[in-house]
């Protein structure tokens, strides 16, 4: 069953605090006001109003035409494309790159073709945003319920994903707990630029 963008970003509201998550993600990232963030897998954009408020510029980048119109309609002042990434290699300045819970939809061959396209751009900050694997055991039993849930096929352990990062690279990661979420998330950020 496929959510439609409205049900999407009431599920969304009611489990990610997005003023956390934005604070966060400016912290590691060390973007702001002025910088360019390109938002790879922005879905509805749910995040977009937190960079626009704050005079960052936000480019949103997805592969489903409807959350791309929904996500346009919704923010006159973003900038999206529903396009795949490695075709707006001239148009964007990848500098500052974010993937918000889209790596664990990802399987490790497509989610290594973006990292490695991103290595080519001059992406010095990048941070991916996902929930951890939790480990075996009956004391996880409601997070590997919540795996399930989600839907996302390829949620990892931190070496999980640390497997897709180019040969050479590592990140940093912030390990931090949602209230109503019964797994980790982590924020992965890295240096993809190639020298
Ligand atoms: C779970 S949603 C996350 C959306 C948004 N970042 C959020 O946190 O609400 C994952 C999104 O990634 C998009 N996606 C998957 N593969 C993609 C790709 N190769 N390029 C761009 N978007 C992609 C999907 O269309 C989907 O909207």
């Amino acid at each position: 069953m496929d959510l439609g963008p409205k049900m999407y970003n009431a599920v969304q509201r009611l489990v990610v605090d997005f003023d956390d998550t934005y604070s966060l993600l400016k912290k590691e990232m060390g973007f702001g006001p002025g910088d360019t963030v390109v938002d790879i897998g922005c879905g509805t954009g749910l995040i977009a109003e937190h960079f626009i408020n704050d005079g960052v510029r936000y480019v949103g980048i997805d592969t489903a035409a409807e959350r791309i119109a929904f996500a346009k309609e919704l923010h006159p002042q973003g900038e999206f494309y529903c396009e795949d990434v490695r075709r707006l290699s001239n148009k964007l300045s990848f500098r500052y790159t974010l993937m918000h819970g889209v790596l664990h939809h990802l399987s490790d061959g497509n989610a290594r073709d973006i990292l490695e396209f991103l290595a080519t751009q001059d992406c010095r900050s990048f941070a991916a945003l996902e929930p951890e694997r939790p480990g075996p055991g009956w004391q996880h039993l409601l997070g590997h319920l919540y795996c399930v849930l989600d839907r996302g096929d390829f949620i990892r352990s931190k070496q999980g994903y640390d497997g897709l990062l180019p040969s050479g690279k590592s990140w940093r990661v912030v390990r931090f707990k949602r209230p109503l979420v019964p797994v980790n998330s982590l924020v992965l950020v890295a240096d993809l630029n190639a020298t």
